[in-house]
């Protein structure tokens, strides 16, 4: 019989994350103070992040141990199966073998958790008692809600107002997990109380939630706030998963040409490629492939510049490609890829000619996603769509120039709490959004009110 699925015994998990910043063959620019224009002090972010993380979002160390009790919680579901898609190949009828990292087999459903368990971890380890976040369509809010129940942490989550009221699945997993989710504008906060007395019946955005979960944090002496993308200690904790993936291939004597991920902020992508970006800087041949909506297509048509991480400036300025801290994307289904920036070790990397951006049309990606479901069975979700996208483009061309290929992608999520976008897309009741030249046009004079990397 043939085998699809490679597991890794629980003693073969990885027991350090890896560091990239360590093998940069150039150094990442630094945050910028947006006052001073000078590179940020660890002093400058202590009211926000916990001591402890923000010495590992600077450290230049290239492994770094995880802690047991991260160990013990990633263990509930980790290694995730490096699976062979036999059926999607057979399919596509190209001569390639597609291997995915089912990361949807986390008790949230996606790969945030692999963050969300770390970060809990270290504030609680820090002495703070409540963490603070935002959500858009609410798999981040959903991770840390769990992993805040899982260390004994409060947790408060500003969710974006129109998908708490479409989607009320994702709250309702983060209210079992113990958390409060709020939505967003709120009138808990400054913030939010000063959108709805402008806009009473206000959507909300990101950007928005952003500054309410940052103001919420700030404010109290035993509370932090949480990100689930973009920082190097984010992106650091998701190497686990192509960690594994090098084991697990390893174990079938495989190696990847090429290596895809889907990419918002950067975090899932940033998990399966730094692994294999060490080897590309050390002479590999292989292909990283970021795949991005058309609609916000961050690393292949924004600036790189520095910019502010949200709408209301209160991050610092980070070294990125940028849409604008105040572009607001299309209504895609991907909320999760509704960013307008990119992670800073991403956006280097692709300076550097080590990752690559490819941007999808929101109805090629769920093309792609329903022949997955159709072929796999698993459903992915939105956001994986588009990796699924690329790994079918990448495929055909294989086949078009008779080229054998190994193809590996995440799989970061699955879509069973995102059901209602594939019911408008079977409906007929999707669109693309082409974003025009104007808005890039828009992204240069927003950025190019800052010092330039
Ligand atoms: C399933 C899934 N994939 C991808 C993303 C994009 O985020 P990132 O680029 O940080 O991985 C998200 C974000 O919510 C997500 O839920």
């Amino acid at each position: 019989m043939k085998e699809v699925k490679v597991f890794l015994n629980e003693s073969e998990m990885p027991r350090q994350w890896y560091n990239i910043l360590s093998d940069m063959p150039v150094p990442l620019r630094p945050p910028l103070h947006p006052g001073t224009g000078q590179p940020i002090s660890p002093d400058d972010m202590a009211a926000i992040f916990p001591m402890n993380l923000i010495e590992q979002e600077m450290s230049p160390q290239q492994w770094i141990d995880i802690p047991e009790e991260v160990l013990e919680k990633y263990l509930i579901w980790r290694p995730t199966p490096l699976c062979r898609a036999y059926n999607l190949e057979k399919l596509l009828g190209a001569p390639v073998r597609i291997y995915y990292k089912n990361e949807g087999t986390s008790p949230a459903g996606s790969h945030k958790p692999n963050t969300a368990i770390a970060q809990a971890y270290y504030n609680k380890a820090f002495g703070i008692k409540r963490l603070s976040t935002e959500t858009g369509a609410g798999q981040w809010g959903s991770a840390l809600s769990m992993a805040c129940c899982m260390f004994g942490l409060e947790c408060r989550v500003f969710m974006v107002r129109v998908s708490y009221d479409q989607k009320p699945y994702r709250r309702i997993m983060m209210e079992t997990w113990g958390a409060q989710c709020f939505p967003s504008p709120s009138d808990i906060t400054e913030t939010g109380k000063k959108v709805l007395a402008e806009h009473p019946d206000s959507p909300g955005s990101l950007g928005i939630a952003i500054s309410e979960a940052i103001e919420d944090a700030v404010g109290n002496g035993d509370s932090r706030y949480s990100l689930g993308s973009v920082l190097n200690h984010v992106l650091l904790h998701q190497t686990i998963i192509g960690l594994e993936a090098q084991r697990q291939l390893e174990k079938i004597g495989e190696y990847p040409d090429v290596v895809i991920g889907c990419a918002g902020g950067g975090s899932n992508f940033a998990g399966i490629a730094l692994p294999f970006c060490r080897d590309k800087i050390n002479g590999k041949d292989i292909s990283i492939i970021a795949a991005e909506p058309s609609s916000c297509p961050t690393i292949t048509r924004g600036p790189y510049a520095y910019d502010f991480g949200d709408l209301a400036m209160t991050t610092p300025l980070l070294p990125m490609h940028s849409l604008g801290h105040d572009f607001v994307p299309a209504p895609i289904h991907a909320g999760g890829l509704r960013y307008h920036g990119m992670a800073p070790i991403i956006s280097h990397l692709v300076k550097e000619g080590v990752i690559e951006g490819r941007a999808y049309h929101q109805l090629e990606t769920f093309d792609a996603g329903i022949k997955f479901a159709r072929t796999e069975g698993f459903i992915p979700a939105p956001e994986t769509d588009h990796a699924i996208a690329a790994v079918i483009e990448e495929a055909l061309r294989a086949k078009e120039e008779g080229k054998e290929k190994v193809i590996l992608f995440n799989w970061s999520g699955h879509g069973l709490v995102d059901l209602a976008s594939y019911d408008a897309y079977l409906a007929g009741k999707l669109f693309n959004y082409e974003l025009p030249d104007e808005e890039i046009e828009r992204a240069r004079k927003v950025v190019g009110q800052y010092p330039r990397p």
